[in-house]
């Protein structure tokens, strides 16, 4: 069931009428639904449930927000987190040391530190040098690190180039064929307990085909690694499934996805981890604004509405499709483009395309964006930074406040000597 649907004519988010949204807490603003949220990661569970041992990670960078973590901490997921201040998060929102993974091209030692304290339950390494000072900090405390060694599989994910991370040329994980030696010079160390092997090649992949070439060859690389006698007990399988953003698009489903998965990983005897994030939180949130004008243009009228690039990032970075449409929809139409007040010509929502005919002071959403929405905006403008709310059923909550250009600006500070 879709919980963004039109009852009496307005959209709603389960229950909640989105003008009431609205008038709570202005525009623009996040709406979650937080029914879609445990339906995502409820699909995902048990899309993985035949594979037996699996460890659920959300990637929280989809969404940070503690309410959206505790909700999935509740619903058995632990965090794959990128940086101390995610682990922070993950931690606040409950989610217990044990089920977070740290992963991230670039941990500095404080956050490799951060880790250990905390007792977090695996580190992925992306170079030997890492792993070499994670051991000797873990050491010096008396702990052993378990870790796991990200490859780079070399496979094209097929999705865009800047969300692809599997190829040879990326920054991310160490070649594959590099990882027996590796395993080797790292495997004695005392602070170490080198235990698996990690794998994410990309993000919003639309087909399977990717993903199992990268498993099949980490596959090869587990049987490799017990050959030369090391212990493999985990592989994390990473994340990247996509959403449907465009009418039409049909992403792999998290049960094809653990078909695809038990097929490939059969007879491995390892715990599975897996750290999804679009696919939990992308359609289970929308960006709600007001229509602030509906300016002329040589090709199409614009609709310039009240969010803007700062707050939804995704189409200024990689032509992104969001959908558009109206609160109260009309049934008339109109071809326009939609665009925020920021000065840049890449803040622009979309392009020539035929949508609900709106005015201004009309309220709008654009669809599908609980995944790399609110997480990713700025104040770029001296906007404010947008607030989030959580519906569930009849009730809804802000459960992240506007942020005032004002407040920001508390954090700054003129030098005595310019003054
Ligand atoms: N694990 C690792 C190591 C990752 O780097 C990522 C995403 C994930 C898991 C989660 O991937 P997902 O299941 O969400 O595809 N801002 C971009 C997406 C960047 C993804 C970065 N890494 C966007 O808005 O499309």
């Amino acid at each position: 069931m879709n919980h963004f649907e039109l009852i009496d004519g307005e959209m709603h988010v389960e229950n909640v009428p989105i003008s009431a949204i609205a008038q709570a807490v202005g525009t623009p603003v996040y709406a979650y639904s937080a029914a879609r949220l445990r339906e995502n990661a409820r699909a995902f569970r048990d899309g993985v449930a035949p594979l037996g041992r699996v460890h659920l990670a959300f990637a929280i960078k989809a969404n940070p927000n503690l309410a959206v973590v505790r909700l999935l901490a509740n619903e058995g997921f632990g965090a794959d987190v990128v940086s101390g201040g995610e682990l922070a998060r993950a931690m606040a929102a409950g989610v217990a040391a044990k089920d977070i993974v740290f992963s991230g091209v670039g941990k500095s030692r404080a956050e490799l530190i951060q880790g250990l304290e905390a007792g977090i339950g695996q580190f992925n390494l992306e170079l030997e040098e890492e792993g070499v000072v994670l051991a000797a900090l873990a050491a010096e405390r008396g702990l052993r690190a378990p870790a796991a060694l990200r490859v780079n599989p070399d496979v094209d994910a097929g999705t865009h180039a800047k969300i692809s991370t599997g190829k040879a040329e990326n920054k991310f994980g160490l070649p594959i064929d590099e990882a027996p030696a590796i395993f080797d010079r790292l495997g004695g160390l005392e602070g170490l307990n080198l235990r698996g092997v990690a794998v994410h090649i990309g993000s919003q992949l639309l087909g399977l085909a990717p993903l199992e070439a990268a498993f099949e060859r980490v596959g090869r690389l587990v049987a490799d690694l017990r050959a030369a006698g090391h212990t493999i007990t985990h592989v994390d399988l990473g994340g990247g499934l996509g959403v449907a953003y465009r009418p039409g698009e049909t992403p792999p489903t998290p049960a094809a996805f653990g078909e695809m998965v038990a097929r490939v990983t059969k007879g491995w005897d390892v715990e599975l981890m897996f750290e999804p994030g679009r696919v939990i939180a992308g359609d289970a949130g929308v960006l709600v604004t007001e229509v602030l004008w509906v300016k002329p243009g040589v090709t199409h009228p614009w609709v310039i509405v009240d969010a803007a690039m700062n707050d939804l990032a995704r189409v200024a970075l990689y032509d992104a499709y969001h959908g558009f449409a109206a609160v109260k929809p009309s049934g008339k139409t109109m071809v326009a483009n939609v665009a925020g007040p920021v000065c840049e010509s890449s803040d622009v929502f979309v392009k020539g395309r035929e949508i609900d005919a709106v005015k201004g002071g009309d309220l709008a959403v654009l669809q599908t964006a609980g995944a790399y929405g609110a997480t990713m905006a700025s104040t770029y403008n001296s906007r404010p930074l947008v607030p989030e709310v959580l519906v569930s059923g009849d009730r809804f909550e802000v459960v992240a406040k506007r942020i005032a250009a004002e407040h920001i600006m508390a954090e700054e500070h003129v030098p005595d000597w310019l003054k």
